[in-house]
């Protein structure tokens, strides 16, 4: 049965650096049919440009999701959405935005609906936008989009562990898997719910190892310890990190197992 690979946050040129080595020996290792990658922090830690979208397209990527940060380059992330129907942004953003929250694809002769969500709790400095709730939101997107024998895949990009793991019960039985994502650290709560659905609180990030979530560490400790201005600069140097879930589906959309798939290299 059907085989989906999610990639966690990708964040910039470490994260693009492993996932260019070690995504084509997944695929070689694990066949996935379907490969989702969250592509928010891809270029230098926010938002996408088309030359980094299209490095990471190149390895052979069915769906992009995003979050927060997704516009955050501007005409340059309105330009991928012109050029790659394939990403996604959260549904759930009020306004009249570039780019949708959901995408249909077939791959092997399977339909697959990819639905973006973004959290509500602890998002307020993070996104300029107003966020509508994204039970509604996912309640409103099943209701006109779902076909029979879809196979749905939610990517909750949100900061709240709570929230996260309550909309996988607000959806067991209704997707085949809901994917926390944004927080950057992977959770160990891996597991397919009572009623046949996919769920992780965070899938964790893809880049460096030894940052704070991609960021150098003594710019995020001095800004702890000494309450001084924040300097947003990423870790370049040193091991890196992939992580991700791999689920094999049910027919009728269900999921039958989610694995975390995690490996380390030096850059
Ligand atoms: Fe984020």
């Amino acid at each position: 049965m059907p085989k989906i690979l999610f990639i966690g946050d990708v964040v910039g040129k470490p994260g693009r650096k492993i996932l260019r080595e070690i995504l084509p020996q997944w695929k070689e290792k694990y066949q996935p049919d379907v490969t989702i990658v969250n592509v928010e922090n891809l270029a230098h830690g926010k938002g996408v440009t088309p030359a980094t979208l299209a490095e990471v397209d190149a390895l052979g990527v069915d769906c992009f999701t995003s979050g927060n940060h997704i516009f955050n380059k501007n005409q340059l992330s309105t330009a991928c959405f012109e050029k790659y129907p394939k990403l996604i942004r959260p549904a759930n953003y009020v306004g009249q935005l570039a780019g949708f929250g959901y995408y249909r694809f077939s791959a092997n002769g399977q339909q697959y609906l990819v639905i973006n969500l973004n959290g509500q709790v602890f998002m307020e400095n993070q996104f300029e936008g107003e966020i509508a709730n994204p039970f509604f939101a996912v309640d409103k997107i099943l209701e006109q989009e779902e076909q029979k024998g879809d196979i749905i895949l939610v990517d909750f990009h949100a900061e709240a562990t709570s929230e996260k793991v309550a909309l996988g019960y607000y959806l067991d039985g209704r997707v085949a898997g809901v994917f926390g994502t944004h927080t950057h650290v992977p959770t160990a709560d891996a597991r397919v719910l009572a009623h046949g659905t996919a769920h992780v609180t965070d899938v964790g990030m893809t880049g460096s190892l030894n940052g704070v979530i991609g960021v150098k560490k003594e710019n995020v400790l001095k800004k702890f310890l000494e309450q001084g201005k924040f300097v947003n600069e990423l870790e370049e140097d040193g091991t890196l990190q992939i992580n991700s879930v791999l689920v094999e589906t049910l027919a009728g959309g269900k999921a039958q197992s989610i694995i975390k798939l995690y490996q380390e290299m030096s850059n």
